[in-house]
């Protein structure tokens, strides 16, 4: 039987996005757009990232721009701490780093405004890092994939969805970007949260909350 990283690469391949204008293997557009993907959908973002990027088309433009320049292009896209992080993170990638991406997960992570998953898609995407995302759609895939059932408020829970994150990972480091886009794509648009479509899905055979018959029960909300 294959495995769950097998199967996510072949679907991303076939089946996943795979003409974004992000997906390149230079940091600087891959940030960028993780960035805004942040808390914006996909259609959106296609529409600000290619103005964004003819304006600032390096991090040592984007640097050296004032914080109005940068707010009024971003104007829409909501959420303006981002906007305001991405400012001081291309500039802390000019005065910290020469003006070179930190090519590591742990050095990514020190800029303002990059957390932990958002570090690990910039490492997956630019450099073929063997590192785990989760985010909130990857939550839910692994959640129902794996019947994981703990409280999602629970601190050792969220270290036991990381430690899966990690073990799931493909070995070889060329097949990260398939697999990370595959896990996003995967989340939004098969296993969402209210009308998941399981007969499309390259891990129905594998889905313990599709066997369980609990794919509406899974992930559990967090108690208010
Ligand atoms: N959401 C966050 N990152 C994304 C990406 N690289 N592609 C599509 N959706 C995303």
């Amino acid at each position: 039987m294959s495995t769950f990283s097998t199967r996510l690469i072949r679907w991303q391949r076939q089946h996943g996005r795979n003409s974004l204008p992000w997906q390149t293997r230079d940091p600087y557009r891959v940030w960028l757009s993780e960035i805004m993907l942040q808390q914006t959908q996909v259609a959106t973002v296609l529409d600000y990232y290619p103005r964004f990027l003819a304006a600032f088309p390096t991090v040592q433009a984007l640097a050296a721009a004032s914080q109005d320049q940068v707010l009024s292009l971003w104007a829409g896209l909501g959420y303006y701490s981002r906007a305001r992080n991405l400012h001081a993170a291309a500039q802390q990638i000019v005065q910290q780093h020469s003006g070179a991406f930190p090519p590591t997960r742990a050095e990514l992570e020190t800029l303002k405004g990059v957390g932990r998953s958002t570090a690990a898609a910039i490492a997956a995407f630019a450099y073929h890092q063997r590192e785990a995302i989760l985010d909130g759609n990857v939550k839910r895939v692994l959640c129902r994939v794996f019947a994981q059932d703990g409280d999602p408020a629970n601190k050792a829970f969220e270290r036991q969805l990381w430690a899966l994150a990690e073990s799931l990972l493909p070995s070889q480091p060329g097949d990260m970007p398939a697999y990370t886009q595959g896990l996003m794509d995967l989340g939004a648009t098969l296993c969402t949260r209210s009308k998941p479509r399981c007969t499309e899905c390259p891990m129905q055979s594998l889905c313990q909350a599709h066997a369980q018959n609990r794919t509406a029960e899974l992930p559990r909300k967090k108690s208010p």
